[in-house]
């Protein structure tokens, strides 16, 4: 008699370090309610072998990686196809193979706009916002803010001149600035912390002045125990509002499990499975 087997795809979360990576829980948890026969694991990566451990893991039969820090740049540079969204954003968090090509993506975008516009039911049309940071993270998440049309879109960052670099790169109408954090001045709607400071437990050193109590205030990191810095800055600063980056990471991996299985799962249950659980 034939033993009937099950067919498990393979996905992983590739990065440097990653032990601390929720991507396994979020996707297991996806798969566990569209009933997808996925498993779901970390590969951590030595830093120089991230091409070399990418193939293998495709020519092993892997059906598609997340990829995090240090890498999203560089599977963004070794990928065959660069979706749209992926080439605006200049990195790459998601990888897959189709016809024998590597395609690379960017889900961080809508990952954002969802948590924000969906989760949050907060519109960013015609409003003022202030992205700080002009790294990569900034970056991914550029073109998707720009299309929710705010009436004002300014780049803050500690070096001014690469967030006046990512406004050439966006070359784009009048409503996209940049400045210093010192030189930043004005009433915003939302202001959104794209730095990597939160991980020293620092905040970007802007004015005071930048946060009413009428400002939304937006960190892409989370901490699932507490507040970020920057977060608990904002509310010190009587912000109306602090979010953090969890619902983000959920959307954005909600998007991959899209791309990779056709199907929608759905991030509330999650959110709330993750913050009971930690
Ligand atoms: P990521 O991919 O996370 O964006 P990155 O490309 O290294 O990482 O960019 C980190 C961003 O956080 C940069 O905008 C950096 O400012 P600089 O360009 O001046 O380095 C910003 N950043 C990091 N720590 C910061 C701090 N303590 N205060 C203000 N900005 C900070």
């Amino acid at each position: 008699m034939l033993k009937k087997t099950t067919l498990i795809d393979r996905y992983a979360v590739a990065g440097n370090p990653v032990s601390h990576s929720l991507s396994p829980q979020i996707h297991t948890l996806f798969a566990q309610e569209t009933r997808q026969p996925i498993q779901y694991t970390t590969l951590q990566i030595p830093a120089e072998n991230f091409k070399e451990a990418v193939l293998q893991f495709f020519t092993n039969g892997g059906k598609g990686l997340s990829v995090t820090v240090p890498f999203k740049k560089e599977a963004w540079l070794i990928a065959d196809i660069r979706t749209p969204r992926a080439q605006k954003a200049g990195a790459a968090n998601t990888l897959w193979m189709a016809d024998n090509q590597l395609i690379a993506d960017n889900t961080d975008g809508v990952g954002l706009i969802r948590d924000i516009t969906l989760n949050h039911q907060i519109s960013l049309k015609n409003k003022a916002v202030l992205i700080i940071g002009a790294g990569g993270a900034a970056q991914g998440v550029l073109q998707p803010l720009l299309d929710e049309k705010p009436k004002q879109l300014i780049i803050a960052n500690r070096t001014a001149s690469k967030a006046d670099k990512l406004v050439n790169l966006f070359h784009t109408k009048n409503n996209l600035s940049s400045c210093s954090l010192q030189e930043v001045n004005g009433d915003f709607d939302m202001v959104i912390n794209a730095t990597s400071a939160s991980l020293q437990g620092q905040t970007p050193d802007i004015p005071a002045t930048a946060i009413n109590s009428n400002t939304i205030c937006y960190d892409m990191m989370y901490d699932l125990k507490k507040d970020t810095a920057f977060n608990q800055w904002a509310k010190q600063q009587h912000a109306k509002t602090t979010l953090d980056g969890l619902g983000m990471l959920i959307e954005q991996a909600a998007e991959q499990f899209f791309l990779w299985r056709n199907i929608q799962p759905k991030s509330a249950a999650v959110f709330t499975a993750l913050k009971n659980n930690h």
